[in-house]
């Protein structure tokens, strides 16, 4: 069946992008239907957009003759997936918000089919901590954000905020369209359908498990940040594996480029405050699993403009307080999860620091692996379960393989015969 797109196109210098974006589209044989917001029609004329999707371009809200031959409630539902592209700093602080001031925003508030934002802006504003608030909060909406592409700006300036190119917007486009949503509506978390081909084995059916992964970024001012080199992959394998045995699965993903694990509910953030907030929001759960690195220092205060050197040779003006710690707070909340496993990544004495690590967070469970070779963003772990029972040496293997024991080790232990 021909799959459809309702593409809103708002108001920005690379609106005209959406036309190469129909072209593609079409191409690949989806059909669209093109929404143009008042600002997007300085930009690219609805002749052109009806042109190419050989449909009706829909603008006014109260043009009455359109609202007889389609509501807008119906305009909204007709598609397998609505797409905001280009999607302004405007536009993104209305959907964050809940606006509906025009016939665009109150389409993406009626509609209950999955939605991908591709912001394109200029850099400053892509960076302006009411931009990211507003991202961050579609995000956890289960809004899918498209990153934009770095590079030269139309308006001279330099950085992060282009609208990536039409083929890549038409491939992800394409991957979201392919994925059958199980439930997609607005203000819940994305959930990934089930397709492993791997046989589930339900030995977490019925259970909650909570899982956080990869690195927390933490700003400094508009274009810096503090990061690690946390890839993602070792907390998402485990959410892929706890999702296959079964269990309803929240993954807390800091900023990464990594699919969501089929079954897999996920919740994306920024800043280690951030993961607390998301973490605290998801429980109660029977099992949760911090496999995040995060930060452990943020700066005091990101500075709302970026820094500048002043060739004084002093150091940087950079006051760093610490983070909460997720786990610690998990291993003393009222709430704590039956079974919580922490994971320690050590360069030495890795054994040693982990059951210091036991004690210090209240989990139940270090899972400390070494990090002194590839590890970080390799696709292989060497690691140890430390536990008041001792520890277990497992021999170095695929991250997924990890997962599955973990997982195989975590649904023992929830049924009481581990
Ligand atoms: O103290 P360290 O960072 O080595 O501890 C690692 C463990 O603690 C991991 O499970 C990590 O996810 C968790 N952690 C946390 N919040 C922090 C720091 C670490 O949840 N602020």
């Amino acid at each position: 069946m021909t799959k459809r797109v309702l593409l809103i196109v708002s108001g920005g210098i690379a609106a005209y992008k959406s036309l190469e974006l129909v072209r593609a589209l079409r191409r690949r044989g989806v059909a669209v239907r093109a929404v143009l917001t008042g600002s997007a029609q300085q930009f690219v004329t609805p002749l052109s957009l009806g042109v190419l999707t050989e449909d009706h371009v829909y603008g006014d809200m109260f043009d009455l003759k359109e609202e007889r031959e389609i509501g807008h409630i119906q305009l909204s539902r007709q598609a397998d997936l609505v797409v905001v592209a280009p999607a302004t700093a405007n536009i993104l602080a209305k959907m964050a918000n809940g606006i509906a001031d025009d016939l665009a925003t109150t389409l993406l508030l009626a509609t209950d089919k999955p939605v991908l934002a591709v912001p394109a802006m200029n850099v400053r504003m892509w960076h302006h901590c009411a931009t990211q608030r507003n991202l961050a909060q579609l995000r956890a909406d289960g809004v899918h954000v498209m990153e934009p592409d770095s590079g030269e700006m139309a308006c001279g300036e330099y950085g992060k905020g282009r609208l990536p190119e039409p083929e890549a917007i038409a491939d992800e486009i394409e991957r979201l369209l392919q994925t059958p949503f199980a439930s997609s509506e607005v203000g819940k978390p994305v959930r990934q359908p089930v397709l492993d081909t791997r046989e589930p084995n339900g030995a977490l059916a019925g259970r909650h498990v909570l899982i956080t992964a990869g690195p927390t970024h933490e700003p400094i001012d508009p274009v810096r940040y503090i990061a690690n080199r946390s890839s993602g992959k070792q907390g998402f394998a485990i959410a892929a594996a706890a999702a296959r045995a079964g269990a309803r699965v929240t993954l807390v993903a800091g900023p990464v480029h990594l699919p969501t694990p089929p079954g897999v509910d996920r919740v994306d953030v920024e800043t280690a405050r951030q993961m607390l907030a998301a973490v605290e929001g998801a429980l109660p759960a029977d099992a949760a699993i911090m496999v995040a690195a995060v930060a452990d220092w943020r700066t005091a205060d990101a500075a709302d403009q970026k820094l500048k050197k002043d060739g004084s040779g002093q150091p940087a003006p950079l006051a760093l307080v610490e983070n909460p710690d997720i786990l610690a707070t998990l291993g003393h909340h009222a709430q704590r999860p039956a079974l919580l496993v922490g994971f320690a990544a050590e360069t030495q004495k890795i054994a040693e620091h982990a059951q210091a690590k036991l004690a210090r967070k209240g989990a139940d469970w270090i899972v400390a692996n070494d990090v002194s070779g590839g590890v970080m963003g390799g696709d292989d772990n060497s690691v140890q379960i430390v536990s008041a029972q001792g520890i277990d040496v497992w021999p170095a293997m695929p991250k997924d393989q990890v997962a599955d024991r973990l997982i195989d080790r975590i649904a023992s232990a929830l049924s009481g015969r581990g």
